[in-house]
């Protein structure tokens, strides 16, 4: 049988990566359909809830994809989703699950061909990630992170504490 695409989630600011993405459909470039952009209004609207939320919603991959440093609309929120990235990144490993699988990207409006670079490659890594399983990352001890990781269709992770600004 064969198997399914890999279910990816990339959140995109407007002013950038979604420009970009945009950009590449315009373009007529082809990048993975099973990439679902969710469009915000800068990347330092996400939170390590929100990311980790996608993978309890049953994303295979998330990518937050924002304006290059020093480019944010909003002056630091790309350097806040960074710091949220790496967060959320660690929660995972805690939880079991490959933090490869939560990546974060910096793409300018004016780069479709990036973005659909970058869509292509995110898929290829979690479709092999898929193939060989989270192997890598750490197993979690639930009575220290107060997490239970048990099969991969009930995830259940948070972020109640610690995330950053
Ligand atoms: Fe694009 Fe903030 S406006 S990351």
């Amino acid at each position: 049988m064969l198997k399914k695409k890999p279910k990816i989630i990339a959140f995109c600011c407007h002013y950038c990566a979604f420009t970009a993405a945009d950009l590449a459909g315009t373009m007529r470039l082809q990048y993975p359909a099973n990439v679902n952009i969710v469009r915000l209004p800068c990347t330092g609207k996400v939170n390590a809830n929100m990311l980790l939320q996608a993978f309890v919603d049953e994303a295979d991959g998330v990518m937050v994809a924002g304006c290059e440093p020093g480019s944010c609309h909003f002056l630091e929120g790309n350097v806040r989703a960074v710091k949220r990235v790496s967060f959320a990144r660690e929660k995972l490993s805690e939880a079991g699950i490959n933090p490869e699988r939560l990546e974060m990207f910096h793409i300018p409006a004016s780069e479709g061909p990036l973005f659909a670079k970058s869509a292509k490659e995110f898929t290829e890594k979690i479709s092999q990630l898929e193939k060989k399983g989270d192997g890598e990352a750490d197993e979690p001890d639930s009575d220290e992170t107060g997490v239970e990781t048990g099969e991969t269709d009930s995830r259940e992770i948070g972020a109640e504490k610690g995330e950053p600004d």
